[in-house]
């Protein structure tokens, strides 16, 4: 399969690496041509969960170099704005029946689709955590995998030939309901990233403040209450997506604060990618996650208060004119109420 991996960032550099090194043979596309160059003579490496890599990379060159050439597979590994932009650029490097691959978080895929035709587009998320330490240079966070399934549901063979041929390198599970695990990633990322993001604390730390797990609790039911509302069927994943009820008078119920727990357990400790793209002074994924759920909500004529004051806050945060600070929650509940 011949294999076009776009973005020599922490995920495209991961599997690039991996794949080089299990024998596989795929090209790389950089930004411009001074990473290309750096990965050209430095090779990739690659440390952490997984094993460690040192390999050549013979085929590396900004992505305009490719012009003319076809692949199979083209692998989208960019952040989201940029998948976005690029996406009518790859469609014309696709072979004929070729397969286009994003694994960005929240709506890019199916907005891939809407944009280029669902014919080229194979949906994909990413379960594998990753840093660049430098083009070329990578450390693997976890030993997550890669889960791909065709938009529209089901099975597809191309489903089954991309995870047969990525395999080589990295883990890559299918599913038959991608749309609902893209939700259900979508649905914490929305609650647990960016509100730890916000006030500048992981979902721990913020769920011990006074108004942190009512702002969690509103923000995600919000979110799901869209995905329900448009007829998704939310996968579980570490935890089931969908809370148990709470009891008639809207206390908690003895299996709703079970479930909180799970969250906690299994997300409250990661530091939220979306503080370090402040701290890094990077632009952020919003729109396509809180703002994705707000886009939608509002289409359908549903409350997504919570949602939109969040975005409003990362953007101001963005912008200089704010800061990641306990002191968002009360503006929340102030704004969204
Ligand atoms: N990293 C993770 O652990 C992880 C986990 C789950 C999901 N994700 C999602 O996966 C996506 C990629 O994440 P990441 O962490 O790998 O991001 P990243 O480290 O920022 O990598 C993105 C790469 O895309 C490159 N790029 C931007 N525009 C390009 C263009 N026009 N042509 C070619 N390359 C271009 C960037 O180049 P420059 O370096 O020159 O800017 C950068 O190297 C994001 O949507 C993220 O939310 C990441």
């Amino acid at each position: 399969m011949n294999t076009l991996v776009v973005g020599a960032g922490a995920l495209g550099g991961v599997i690039t690496g991996r794949l080089l090194d299990a024998g596989a043979e795929v090209a790389l596309a950089t930004r411009d041509r001074a990473s290309a160059d750096q990965v050209l003579t430095g090779g990739v490496r690659i440390t952490g969960v997984g094993g460690d890599v040192m390999v050549d990379v013979n085929r590396v060159a900004p992505l305009s170099d490719y012009t003319g050439q076809s692949f199979d597979l083209v692998l989208l590994a960019t952040k989201a704005q940029a998948a976005i932009e690029l996406a009518p650029k790859l469609v014309p490097l696709l072979a004929p029946g070729g397969t286009l691959l994003p694994i960005q978080n929240g709506g890019v895929p199916r907005h891939l689709a809407d944009q280029v035709g669902e014919e080229y587009v194979l949906g994909g998320l990413s379960n594998l955590g990753a840093t660049m330490i430098a083009h070329g240079v990578y450390e693997q966070r976890n030993a997550g995998h890669i889960l791909i399934g065709e938009l529209r549901g089901g099975n597809s063979e191309r489903t089954t030939a991309v995870k047969q041929w990525l395999s080589q390198g990295i883990s890559v599970r299918t599913t038959h309901n991608l749309r609902g695990s893209m939700w259900s990633k979508l649905l914490l990322n929305c609650s647990v990233t960016t509100i730890g993001a916000i006030l500048g604390r992981t979902m721990r730390e913020y769920v011990q403040l006074p108004l942190g797990r009512d702002v969690f609790e509103k923000t995600y039911s919000e979110a799901l209450n869209v995905a329900l509302a448009l007829g998704e069927q939310p996968e579980t994943m570490l935890v089931e997506p969908i809370p148990p009820p709470r009891t008639e008078s809207g206390d908690t119920s003895q299996e709703y604060d079970g479930w909180f727990q799970q969250i906690l357990e299994n997300y409250g400790d990661t530091k939220p990618s979306m503080l370090q793209d402040f701290e890094r002074g990077r632009s952020t994924e919003i729109e396509f996650i809180n703002g994705y759920v707000v886009g939608l909500g509002k289409q359908n004529g549903m409350n997504v208060g919570f949602n939109e004051v969040i975005v409003a806050i990362v953007k101001a945060i963005v912008g200089g004119d704010s800061h990641p600070s306990a002191d968002h929650l009360s503006a929340i509940i102030a704004r969204a109420s």
